[in-house]
């Protein structure tokens, strides 16, 4: 008896699990199903519904591709695609994909090119996607090329919408997606806009890594307020963010898919933490102390009541304002089990020399291995090797039960419920 119960279990858990099969818990708010994660089915949907969906997907900043010509690869969801710049200045995203046998043809990561040759049988695209040239198209000594009815126009690379705001560069598969601005939402959009706040941006540098982790992870963990207070022994030690500190989880409240997690720093050195609420916290150490104080050191450049603001913005962006760290992360889902993540870190180009300093002192905290970035990938990768094995087969989201969505509590999983009850919808999955 026992033993089939386990069967079933794993089944429900695993990679194979049919969408046909998949029922949400009752208590829809109260639990995630571990199919969420592992299943290769709703991975395929989430491609469909979400990534080629009515979304808007960060592809790159306008000034990675300040020039005609400039170029860089990107993703949405997980298919390749190029931004481009053309003659005209308009921003172009188009697939990576031959549109002949379908070869991913830009292999660059960042450049600058007249036009996009394919290295397999040499189709050249122009900097708008267009096909432009095909080898030997009428044949050779009157034998092969290609039909006579074979239109160039008609075999472009495929293109998807495109949309900016102050040096963000968005994609999308759909033409009905809503304009950014409304996308955004308001409460997102206050804390976008002091990132890019229209002045220039100036790149700093880059890192990427693998997380053997679902997707949807990493929004939850940056909507899970909760773990910032405990896993991160960096954080409450030198009181970046502490139980009772001046925070909020704001969820924009139209589909409650984005959110900012927002916290203000206090204005001690460290803040104080009370001897309670240190018990609570086994990551806090007394007796750590920073050998160079300029590393937490604020410097009020926008004006907001936070000195820290990490957005994610559904489905696949984090705008992260660390204090004067700065720097978007782009996600990138890899199937059900893993995810890449780029990050890009970035200043303005107005700041000063000894700015530019400080923001890459302080961009230790961030990347992955910074000291606030390295706990999540272990943690992301724990919970999934949790689920991948266990015979249980739904993980429990109970904390300030009663609410969805924003929240001024800390120790508060209501963001994450709200972000669930859009993605259900979303994904046909409501109970
Ligand atoms: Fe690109 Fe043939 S696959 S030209
Ligand atoms: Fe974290």
């Amino acid at each position: 008896m026992h033993n089939s119960h386990a069967v079933i279990n794993r089944t429900r858990g695993s990679k194979d699990l049919k969408l046909a099969d998949c029922k949400w818990p009752e208590l829809a708010d109260s639990f995630i199903p571990d199919w969420v994660y592992t299943s290769n089915a709703v991975y395929e949907m989430e491609v469909e519904k979400i990534f080629r969906g009515k979304t808007w997907n960060f592809v790159a900043l306008s000034a990675e591709v300040p020039n005609v010509g400039d170029y860089k690869r990107s993703y949405v969801g997980a298919t390749p695609v190029v931004v481009s710049r053309a003659e005209d200045g308009s921003v172009n995203v188009f697939e990576n994909r031959c549109a002949h046998r379908g070869a991913e043809f830009c292999r660059n990561g960042q450049g600058n090119a007249k036009e996009f040759i394919c290295p397999y049988h040499q189709w050249s695209y122009d900097l708008k996607g267009n096909l432009q040239g095909v080898p030997f198209k009428r044949g050779v000594n009157k034998q092969g090329g290609m039909p006579k009815d074979f239109r160039n126009e008609d075999h472009g690379l495929l293109k998807l919408h495109v949309t900016e705001r102050n040096g963000a560069i968005f994609a999308s598969y759909s033409s009905e997606t809503e304009p950014l601005e409304e996308y955004l939402t308001p409460e997102i959009l206050v804390d976008f806009d002091a990132v890019f706040t229209g002045k220039k941006i100036k790149i700093l540098g880059y890192y990427k890594n693998e997380l053997p982790c679902n997707w949807k992870m990493y929004h939850e963990n940056l909507k899970d307020t909760y773990h910032a207070t405990l896993l991160h022994s960096f954080l409450v030690t030198f009181g970046l963010l502490v139980a009772g500190q001046k925070s909020a989880m704001i969820a924009d409240s139209v589909h409650g898919r984005h959110g900012t997690m927002c916290s203000a720093k206090s204005e001690d050195k460290y803040a104080a933490v009370s001897e309670e609420n240190k018990k609570e916290m086994r990551s806090f150490h007394d007796d750590m102390v920073l050998k160079d104080e300029r590393f937490l050191e604020y410097r009020k450049e926008v004006d907001s009541p936070w000195s820290v603001t990490m957005q994610t913005v559904w489905p696949n962006l984090v705008v992260q304002r660390e204090m004067n760290t700065l720097g978007v992360r782009q996600i990138v889902p890899n199937g059900p089990d893993s995810m890449i993540m780029l990050w890009t870190m970035f200043g303005y180009e107005d700041d000063t020399e000894e700015m530019t300093r400080h923001r890459l002192r302080q961009g230790n905290l961030m990347g992955p291995a910074g000291f606030l970035g390295l706990e999540d990938n272990e943690a992301m990768k724990f919970v999934q090797e949790g689920l991948r094995r266990s015979s249980s087969d739904r993980n429990l989201l109970q904390l300030d039960r009663d609410n969805v969505g924003t929240t001024t509590s800390l120790i508060s999983e209501a963001a994450i419920r709200g972000l669930y009850r859009y993605y259900r919808n979303v994904m046909g999955f409501n109970v």
